[in-house]
């Protein structure tokens, strides 16, 4: 008895002289004041950033305080403004705008030329297979299909199954499908959703809710690799849910699965692997993701937005990948774009949940709304059947033997691509490439140099950062004969000349990418992207009326 009192009397004893001889009101204000403090304290620690960007943040906002500094980063801004919106101008420059409803409605075959006038801009690059990424099929007999797919079904809307029961069993098919793709018990289920980062989101919304509702967790936390897609990011800033970022294995581009262990904490709502991830294309070590999971009692979700569709045939296409889906008993839920390699047109994308319990949690449902009793399942109420149509059509016209003589040319020519790029000298490769992206950078230039001339010669990549570098994404535009071999040729020549003198620094248009990488100021960069988006919107000031 005596051990348990003794502190508590001597904190009784120190209270009692920091208020001896003090008046009531003099008690009662001190002791409001201290917990309003400890309060406040607590709060200011624990926000959604940590302490140090958040005082970088202020430190540079009171820095455009002072007038020099304001009237030089507004200038610089000004300029890079500017040549967004010059270069829609000149890309444009020879159409008009269509800025006004037209008074009476436009004929089939008018509406039908304009449009085309406008689809033509820039056109040869995709079809060329110039571009990384982007467009994964070009096959005339594919797109008239999936116009008459879109067309027999563009009035549709599950929101109203009632009226549509066909779309939806479309839809449950679909789901059904890539769940057997990915080794799903007869217990998985899932949604479709308009694309990756809808699919992700969704994720991160059922898990978010599913941990405040059985576990209490009112700060929750996602733990995931550097290289996951920034769509996460986006869900932690829609959904209000703390990231926890994890880095790499230097030598294999995948996650640090110690660190991960390290990251996890009472408030993490899930882990994420990426089978593969964007950046490098390298496939974290979802077994052991899973491991960590089932050992946290936590769920798993693995992005296979991009890859998916490739790994899923892969084994039969002689590539036999490592395991990264249902069949891994901590993986509780796979999110799989069926609008990239599944070569359905934009706009769909499957999340699959292990267990129904999860897919419960990603429904938002109001009961008590004076327009009547409301569940919609994803983002959106209403939504196309038209786009349910094309996927499912899409997914029907490949069938296995289409998916897997696709994913042999793509994994093919990935590897071509791969093989040749070891060959040469001052470049490497980030880990070890597992579907169909390969990324370059360099120990000896900086690789932007190497963008910027492949840039000039046509070739339309992905930059990266942190470090520099730039990916291609391999699809079935690239697997036409001449074009791998092409690329290669393009980067040779390049490298010849850059590495006659290594020190040059970049110029060109990736100048400013490497320039934005080096600003500490990271709120520059988002002004600098902000204005690059509203550039997307730009209509000539003189075609506005
Ligand atoms: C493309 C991609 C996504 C997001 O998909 P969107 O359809 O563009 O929204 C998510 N994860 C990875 C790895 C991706 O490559
Ligand atoms: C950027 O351009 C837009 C016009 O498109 C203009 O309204 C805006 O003020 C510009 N911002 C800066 C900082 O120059
Ligand atoms: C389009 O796809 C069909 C069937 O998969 C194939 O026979 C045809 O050769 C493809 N066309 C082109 C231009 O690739
Ligand atoms: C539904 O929501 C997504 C965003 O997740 C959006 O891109 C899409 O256009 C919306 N509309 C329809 C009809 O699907």
């Amino acid at each position: 008895m005596d051990k348990v009192r003794l502190p508590l009397d001597i904190l009784k004893n120190s209270v009692n002289v920091v208020f001896t001889g003090k008046e009531p009101w003099q008690i009662v204000s001190i002791t409001t004041s201290s917990v309003l403090l400890i309060v406040w304290l607590y709060d200011f620690l624990d926000r959604d950033e940590d302490l140090l960007t958040r005082s970088k943040k202020t430190i540079f906002k009171i820095a455009k305080c002072f007038p020099q500094i304001k009237r030089k980063v507004d200038k610089e801004l000004a300029d890079i403004n500017e040549s967004f919106r010059k270069e829609v101008a000149e890309k444009t420059s020879h159409l008009e705008y269509l800025v006004q409803l037209p008074s009476k409605g436009m004929n089939s075959q008018e509406i039908l030329k304009i449009l085309n006038t406008n689809l033509a801009l820039n056109q040869d690059l995709w079809k060329g297979g110039w571009a990384s990424g982007a467009v994964y099929v070009h096959n005339e007999s594919l797109q008239a299909l999936m116009a008459d797919a879109y067309k027999e079904s563009s009035y549709t809307n599950p929101l109203h199954p009632d009226l549509f029961p066909g779309v939806c069993k479309m839809e449950s098919e679909i789901i059904r499908i890539l769940i057997n793709l990915f080794y799903g018990d007869e217990n998985a289920c899932g949604t479709m959703t308009t694309g990756g980062t809808e699919s992700i989101m969704m994720a991160c919304k059922a898990y978010r809710d599913y941990a405040k509702e059985t576990r209490g967790i009112r700060r929750p936390e996602m733990v995931l690799p550097i290289t996951a897609h920034s769509g996460f990011d986006k869900a932690g800033l829609y959904l209000n849910i703390r990231l926890r970022h994890v880095r790499l294995d230097p030598a294999t581009c995948q996650v640090d699965i110690k660190a991960m262990k390290k990251a996890i904490n009472r408030n993490t709502i899930m882990l994420v692997g990426s089978a593969p991830n964007f950046p490098y294309g390298t496939i974290d070590d979802i077994a052991e993701i899973s491991n960590l999971g089932l050992k946290y009692n936590i769920p798993v979700h693995v992005d296979s937005c991009l890859g998916g569709l490739l790994t899923c045939f892969m084994e039969k296409a002689g590539y036999p990948p490592p395991v990264t889906d249902f069949r891994l008993q901590g993986v509780t839920s796979i999110s799989a774009d069926t609008h990239k390699y599944g070569f359905a047109p934009k706009g769909t994308s499957v999340i699959m949940y292990k267990e129904p319990k999860y897919r419960h949690y990603q429904y938002t449902v109001t009961t008590d709304w004076v327009g009547g009793v409301y569940g919609s399942p994803t983002v959106n109420g209403s939504r196309a059947g038209g786009n349910v149509a094309t996927c499912w059509a899409a997914l029907l016209y490949h069938g296995i033997d289409g998916y897997v003589s696709a994913t042999k040319e793509i994994i093919y020519t990935t590897k071509f691509i791969e093989k040749g790029l070891r060959r040469m000298k001052g470049i490497y490769i980030f880990g070890q490439p597992a579907t169909s992206v390969v990324a370059v950078g360099s120990n000896d230039f900086d690789i932007y140099r190497l963008s910027d001339a492949l840039l000039t010669l046509g070739w339309h990549l992905n930059t990266l950062q942190y470090p520099s570098a730039f990916h291609i994404c391999v699809t079935l535009l690239h697997t036409k004969p001449g074009i791998a071999q092409k690329f290669l040729d393009d980067v040779r020549d390049s490298l010849v000349e850059i590495l006659k003198d290594p020190s040059v620094p970049v110029a060109g248009k990736m100048a400013l990418y490497g320039t934005a990488q080096k600003l500490p100021d990271r709120s520059i960069v988002g002004d600098i992207t902000r204005y690059f988006l509203d550039s997307m919107y730009y209509i000539p000031e003189q075609q506005k009326k």
